[in-house]
């Protein structure tokens, strides 16, 4: 049997050990997905030992994304330009494959699950951390017509904007400078982990605004709720994303695409 895991620190309230399980039933895949919970100075220890106890692939989530990056031996162009790896893979020869399987896994949500194209429309961006250096790659290949960065340190919003700068019309600014409409906007701070709002101006929305929540939870965010309250068109949390992103990952290790829908369904009720 092939074995599989996810490692971060907390790794408790993981939903890949279940999301990973049911996708390797989907598709007859006879493959082990634990959660392996490791000490903040114990990264390249825990993964050093996983691949030595016979480990195929890992899925890495917070705070080691970084950790991630710095330990694979080759690397995915969109995992180059994140600098934060969410999935490593051994080879044949024994060197470690590292992607980040993040933005992808958005953009399928957005575009194929929810239906909302991406391609010539105006899309604000709120946060310039390590969540969205972890998107942009995708999210830009889908050719918006622009592209803007708000974030509350604006000097991180302007150093990301010129590491992708070659992708396409990308623009940084401050929370209270956004201005003009958007056809969708992204929330990707942590801001509602504390239950917090970015101010960005209500104007940003229109009745054809779409806002997209990297966060998801039991019930509407606080983000997707201050976006339909200034009459947003449709919301979408990030259930979706985590889903889509370990499908990619799943794709990447076992050359098979999980249906994604039922996984869904159930991970939904799950949060019940
Ligand atoms: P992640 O991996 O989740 O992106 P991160 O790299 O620490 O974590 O980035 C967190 C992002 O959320 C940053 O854009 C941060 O803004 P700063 O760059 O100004 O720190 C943003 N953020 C966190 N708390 C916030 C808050 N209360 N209001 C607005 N933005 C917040």
């Amino acid at each position: 049997t092939d074995l599989y895991a996810v490692m971060g620190n907390p790794i408790g309230h993981s939903k890949s050990p279940q999301i990973h399980t049911a996708f390797a039933k989907i598709t007859d895949q006879e493959m082990l997905y634990s959660a392996i919970l490791v000490p903040l100075d114990g990264f390249d220890t825990a993964v050093d030992d996983f691949f030595r106890r016979g480990g195929k692939g890992l899925n890495i989530t917070v705070p080691f994304k970084e950790n991630a990056w710095r330990y694979a031996d080759q690397f995915s162009a969109r995992a180059q330009r994140a600098q934060a790896v969410n999935t490593l893979m051994k080879l044949q020869d024994g060197s470690i494959l590292a992607d980040n399987t993040d933005g992808v896994g958005m953009v399928r949500d957005i575009v194929v699950n929810q239906k909302v194209a991406i391609e010539g429309k105006r899309v604000l961006i709120l946060g310039a951390g390590g969540a969205v250096r972890g998107v942009l790659q995708p999210l830009l290949e889908q050719k918006p017509a622009n592209v803007t960065l708000a974030n509350r340190t604006v000097s991180k919003a302007e150093a990301l904007a010129r590491d992708f700068a070659d992708l396409g019309e990308i623009a940084a600014c401050g929370f209270a400078d956004v201005c003009g409409e958007f056809d969708l906007i992204i929330n990707g701070t942590s801001a509602s982990l504390a239950g917090e709002l970015p101010p960005i101006p209500a104007s940003c929305v229109t009745a054809e605004t779409v806002s997209y929540d990297m966060m998801y939870s039991n019930e509407t965010t606080v983000f997707n709720q201050w976006a339909l309250d200034q009459g947003a068109l449709k919301t979408i949390d990030g259930l979706g994303m985590l889903v889509e992103q370990a499908a990619e990952a799943f794709l990447l290790w076992r050359d098979v695409r999980p249906d994604t829908e039922g996984v869904m369904n159930a991970i939904r009720e799950d949060c019940r």
